[in-house]
């Protein structure tokens, strides 16, 4: 091999090594050298999908780089054609599309698949999502949300995973590699999106959009660890956040995008804006003016504006005046320009319109079935459930029973609600129509009429078990939809009192895009299902589990408050100097009660000091034992390279097959802040057999006990831990052990 050739690839094995290669960089910088100031800001701007004529205009002059919500393929072969073959440089244009849980085959919202606690399984929804997007043009998702969300007021619960860092990261890592394969060249292949970054769970009050505040501590151990793991894993995008972190809006946050993301986490992908926040700086309160905003973005490293046109608008003028170096938008453009040539566009710009659709392939629907069935979390059950396969006449009732649009929750803009199983078409085929008697009650979840609940109770009445399925209708959570309270809404806690007040055993099925306040509505009902809105095949996989064709294997990913004023409410909190042993009921305080009589602690008078139901709970059909957990070690070095390996048995006590995930928490007794009084470590999702026992083997890392001191630094501290292994957050017996210097 000649001298320069080889040089060449030593030089191109190198740059692999960093994610990037030589060929493709030398693409890049040739196509630079030629591109317009004008073509160049035409990159660096998203536009969302209209009216085709004023579009296609742009798209040929080089002023679009990407489109949002075009999933027309034929539209976007045209699109493309006049990007490719009209515009002066020939650049591909990337299509964009919110494919948050599912394109065609819509699967349970993202905080229903994170209850499902099995990442193989997000993994494959993930997959099948892109194979079906893709086969419509869209080559790039705005997801994994990893935003840890730990105030169930906030709508966008709905698209998190929850309270938890690690199962946020273990779920966007799961979705990441399904959408984007380990070939973002493939043609099926999506390139995901890390958002929002960072910090947009913690919005105040839990008022969508709102203002954060976020200790170095608290954004360096909670809130940036899911993000640092996808960049880790080589996820091709970012998104920033709409909200401001201690005052600075994440578009225009320089230490967030270029210190962290860029510097220490070494992304080089592409780093896009929400929609139109860079703009929104103004109403911020941080930017003057579009020039001023896209000066701050631009500075901060955001590469593309999406519908913002604070870029298209202000970015010329800035390089013009040499307010902005022109090497600045030349970093934000390389990006952009190395996101199409590993998605291959260059190479292969259109779509195989005679590849069959493979839209709601049966292997699709199965794989909805199955995760909205390990999304569903048995709350409560005194022995009415399972139904089996005959169990007389079924009253099917509820709002949600028959909503085959609202139980695809929220982010399903694909979704065709002619395809939903809904839970009544799913009993009645089960059972037969003759066996299902229905009357929802209400006409949708917020109907505050009672018109309709005599007929809901007479059919209680004639039938031997009744089902009610209530909750949430798909607007009531998921972006721009905060709620201030967390009970049903409309006639629903009247319609199951008079329901349950017919003395016919009661199920209660919650299909919600949240947990909600509900602990009358449990305590009345004989077994309850909690469902985070299931998508196209929820009723499919409700049936299965109401008859017990499919055991319930569920664990709550967020915690389920008493009332909506506990949250934020989360298992992983501090200890405080006043820790509750014991609670006073309000009304069992006297009258003229002495101030300090109420035990002085930490806890609401009105609501107690535990959740309605905690983080990881869930039931089976079955039962299974948990051992406490056997460590290899009773210490481990600071220093050690050898992990503590830590077991347990898990074993089924039942007398039917199920599913169990035994979860791995740790407490670190003292350090120089105060530490959570649990933090989950590891989980792993096991199948056993009635009788049948497993070893859940885990190890631990010294790495994984550390935390971030007030400036934000890694720490590490000798000291005493506990460790459980335990099906939820509350039970489980500790075992102690101690890290040493
Ligand atoms: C929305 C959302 C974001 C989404 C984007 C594009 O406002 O905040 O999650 O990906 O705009 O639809």
């Amino acid at each position: 091999m000649a001298l320069a050739a080889a040089a060449f690839m030593g030089v191109a094995c190198c740059m692999a090594a960093t994610g990037r290669d030589a060929a493709t960089e030398a693409r890049i910088d040739s196509l630079m050298a030629r591109m317009t100031l004008q073509e160049k800001i035409g990159q660096l701007n998203q536009l969302n999908a209209a009216r085709f004529d004023t579009l296609g205009a742009a798209v040929a002059q080089g002023r679009v780089g990407s489109i949002i919500n075009e999933v027309d393929p034929e539209v976007v072969n045209s699109l493309q054609r006049k990007a490719v073959e009209e515009s002066r440089l020939g650049i591909p244009l990337i299509f964009a599309r919110d494919v948050i849980h599912g394109f065609n085959t819509v699967f349970p919202i993202p905080l229903g698949q994170a209850a499902t606690w099995n990442p193989q399984l997000v993994e494959e929804a993930a997959r099948i999502a892109a194979v079906e997007a893709t086969a419509s043009g869209i080559r790039w998702t705005f997801s994994p949300m990893m935003d840890v969300s730990r105030d169930a007021r906030w709508g966008r619960i709905a698209e998190s995973a929850g309270e938890d860092p690690l199962l946020n990261e273990r779920m966007g890592l799961a979705m990441i590699r399904g959408y984007q394969t380990d070939n973002l060249a493939d043609p099926t292949a999506m390139a995901a999106c890390a958002k929002h970054f960072a910090g947009y769970g913690f919005s105040e009050a839990g008022k969508d959009y709102n203002t954060t505040w976020l200790p170095l501590p608290l954004l360096e151990d909670v809130v940036l660890p899911p993000f640092e793991a996808a960049a880790g894993a080589g996820v091709a995008t970012f998104m920033t956040s709409f909200n401001d972190i201690n005052g600075v809006p994440s578009s225009g946050n320089s230490w967030l995008m270029r210190d962290v993301l860029r510097d220490r986490w070494r992304f080089d992908g592409v780093l896009v804006s929400d929609w139109n926040a860079i703009t929104e700086m103004i109403n911020h309160g941080v930017a003057a003016d579009k020039l001023h905003a896209t000066m701050l973005a631009a500075t901060a490293g955001v590469d593309i504006d999406m519908e913002g046109h604070a870029y298209p608008d202000a970015m010329e003028a800035l390089v013009r005046e040499g307010r902005l170096d022109e090497t600045v938008v030349d970093g934000l453009v390389r990006n952009v320009l190395r996101l199409k040539f590993r998605l291959g566009l260059f190479d292969n710009p259109y779509i195989d319109l005679s590849r069959p659709s493979p839209a709601y392939a049966p292997a699709h629907l199965a794989a909805a079935t199955r995760a909205a069935e390990e999304g569903t979390i048995l709350l409560k059950n005194g022995g009415m459930l399972p139904l089996g396969l005959k169990p007389g006449k079924v009253a099917v009732i509820g709002p949600m029973a028959d909503a085959p649009y609202d139980q695809g929750g929220t982010w399903a803009p694909d979704l065709q609600h002619e395809r939903s199983v809904t839970p009544l078409a799913a009993l009645r085929r089960l059972y037969g129509e003759e066996n299902v008697i229905h009357a929802p009650g209400l006409g949708y979840t917020r109907d505050k009429s009672l018109d309709g609940i005599q007929a809901a109770v007479k059919a209680a009445r004639e039938a031997d078990v009744a089902v009610c399925f209530v909750g949430e209708e798909a607007v009531m959570s998921g972006e721009a939809h905060s709620m201030a309270d967390l009970g049903l809404k409309g006639a629903q806690t009247a319609l199951l009192e008079a329901v349950c007040a017919t003395g016919k055993p009661v199920a209660v099925v919650f299909m919600a895009g949240r947990p909600l306040t509900a602990g009358k509505e449990i305590d009345m009902a004989d077994a309850v299902l909690y469902a985070f809105h299931g998508g196209t095949m929820a009723g499919e996989a409700l049936a299965n589990i109401i008859s017990g064709k499919a055991n319930p294997s569920g664990k709550l990913p967020v915690t389920m408050a008493r009332m909506t004023g506990q949250y934020p409410m989360y298992y992983a909190h501090k200890n405080t100097g006043r820790p509750p042993e014991w609670t006073v009921d309000l009304d069992s305080i006297p009258v003229e009660a002495l101030q300090t009589s109420t035990g002085c602690t930490s806890y609401y008078l009105d609501a107690g000091k535990d959740p309605l139901y905690p983080f990881g709970y869930g039931l089976s059909y079955t039962t299974f034992d948990i051992s406490a957990p056997r460590l290899s070690a009773s210490s481990i070095a600071i220093g050690s390279e050898t992990p503590l390996t830590v077991e347990c048995t898990v074993t089924n006590t039942g007398d039917r097959e199920g599913a169990e995930t035994v979860q791995l928490y740790v407490r670190d007794l003292v350090g120089s802040l105060a530490r959570p009084v649990k933090e989950l470590k590891d989980f792993r999702k096991v199948t056993l057999k009635p009788g049948e026992s497993k070893v859940v083997s885990f190890a631990l890392t010294p790495g994984q006990l550390s935390f971030h001191g007030l400036d934000g630094k890694p720490l590490i501290e000798a000291g005493d831990f506990q460790v459980w292994t335990a099906g939820n957050s509350v039970d489980g017996t500790p075992v102690s052990f101690s890290l040493t210097d």
